[in-house]
């Protein structure tokens, strides 16, 4: 049974009574594409049965290393770009919320991540702490070719074997690449490195419940089973229900789709806990590479609540009005908090005294759906017992699910991404190579 449920009633009045009906046959054969593996893109599939491919062996070789280099690190650099490291981040820091450095947490190493961005400061500045620390490197690639994680790894693997000698370094370091192909295998093999291999057939931004996602996680002592459990059940709904009213992807993508037919060209995905920051960047990864593309597609964009209604809140009010909400809302927190009672009440607040935090951050969301309505923008909502592995497997399966469905529903082949090259072919030739 899934616990993840999707409502679309406070977008009712922006779509027509009768949508799934009418979008029966287009919603069908995209359904029958995706599952039936007939569609563009069709050999990037393997993500579809990650949940249940994953072998016990593999698992378990995952959680070995993932423990031999808990042991020899107080700091683990996860080096990859995209798709190589933002289904990690997403799950790692979504679990461990934004105080972790200063958590004191002597039983896990602190990971943290390289690679994704050419700031010679970043990485000074990583380095600096590597001096003090003991730390292991995961090094992340798909094509083993890609520059930003390819510059990161020759700085971190040279002062790694300055600092440990040549042959330490290499119970160090993990590389995670191709079977066959690739600079990265290429030099894993030659150094002698544990590898990973990255299916054929997962491309990178559906890569995380691969060993691209999994052994940061187990890394940073986060359940990859229950992470694995909350995929395989989400999969077991979608793989098997055609029904659209029965379908909680179906339905997001039939809305999705209609709203962007009927200029809400914008989503904005919404939470209102800052821990699920980088799973938001985790699916603008997922969907505007998936989708944006041959000049159509949805332009994924997020926010936090209620931290950006203070900076973006006016705009998505008044502003334009091209933009649609998903908001994950998380019914429980992990703690309980509760407005004290103050016997001067200069700030007005006695109102609330005794009430727990997370119960006004549901009304902040409630009253904020209800002007972001009034204001035409219509808001969907993605709810989730509480951020746990289980709940982010759920929901990783689930966006993975629905993004397909809207890039064959918007004819265009959501497992390629032939628009990233041109930065890089002007980038290359303009630095030379
Ligand atoms: O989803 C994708 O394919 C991309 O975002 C890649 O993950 C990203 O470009 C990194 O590529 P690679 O893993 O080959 O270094």
């Amino acid at each position: 049974m899934i616990q993840l449920q999707f409502h679309s009633d406070s977008a009712s009045r922006f779509i027509p009574a009768d949508l799934f009906e009418q979008s029966e046959k287009q919603i069908q054969t995209a359904y029958q594409q995706l599952v039936r593996q007939t569609g563009a893109g069709n050999d990037f599939l393997g993500w579809l049965d990650l949940p249940e491919a994953q072998s016990a062996d593999e698992l378990s070789r995952i959680c070995q290393v993932a423990d031999r280099l808990a042991r020899l690190s107080e700091v683990v650099v996860v080096i990859g770009i995209g798709g190589s490291y933002l289904g990690a981040r997403a799950v790692i820091e979504a679990l461990q919320g934004p105080f972790h450095p200063f958590m004191n947490d002597t039983r896990h190493p602190q990971v943290l991540f390289a690679g994704n961005n050419i700031s010679e400061d970043y990485l000074f500045d990583l380095q600096q702490i590597l001096n003090k620390k003991d730390y292991s490197i995961v090094v992340i690639s798909k094509s083993g070719t890609t520059t930003e994680p390819a510059i990161a790894f020759r700085i971190f693997k040279e002062h790694c074997e300055k600092k440990y000698g040549k042959a330490e370094a290499r119970e160090r370091i993990v590389a995670i690449t191709d079977r066959s192909r690739g600079a990265l295998k290429q030099l894993a093999d030659q150094e002698g490195y544990d590898t990973f291999v990255i299916p054929d057939n997962v491309g990178g931004r559906y890569s995380v419940l691969t060993p691209v996602g999994l052994l940061p996680i187990a890394i940073a002592g986060l359940d990859i089973h229950r992470l694995l459990d909350g995929a395989r059940q989400m999969r077991a709904c979608l793989t098997t229900k055609d029904d659209t009213t029965e379908n909680p992807a179906m339905q997001y993508a039939v809305i999705r789709n209609f709203l962007y037919h009927n200029g809400k060209k914008v989503e904005l995905m919404v939470s209102y806990d800052p821990s699920l920051f980088y799973f938001i960047e985790w699916y603008k990864q997922l969907f505007g590479e998936s989708e944006g593309k041959e000049n159509r597609g949805i332009f994924p964009a997020g926010c936090i609540f209620s931290t950006d209604l203070h900076s973006l809140g006016q705009y998505v009010q008044e502003g334009e009005r091209i933009l649609f909400e998903t908001v994950i809302s998380v019914n429980q927190s992990h703690h309980t908090l509760a407005i004290p009672y103050d016997e001067q009440n200069t700030d007005g607040l006695n109102y609330l005294q005794k009430r727990k935090i997370h119960d006004i951050n549901l009304i902040a969301e409630e009253g904020t759906r209800m002007a972001h309505v009034d204001g035409g923008v219509p808001n969907l909502r993605i709810t989730i017992p509480e951020i746990s592995e289980n709940s982010l497997g759920e929901m990783i399966y689930f966006f993975e699910f629905t993004c397909a469905l809207g890039g064959y529903l918007l004819n265009i082949n959501p497992f390629d991404q032939p628009g990233v090259e041109a930065y890089k072919r002007n980038m290359f030739k303009l630095l030379g190579k």
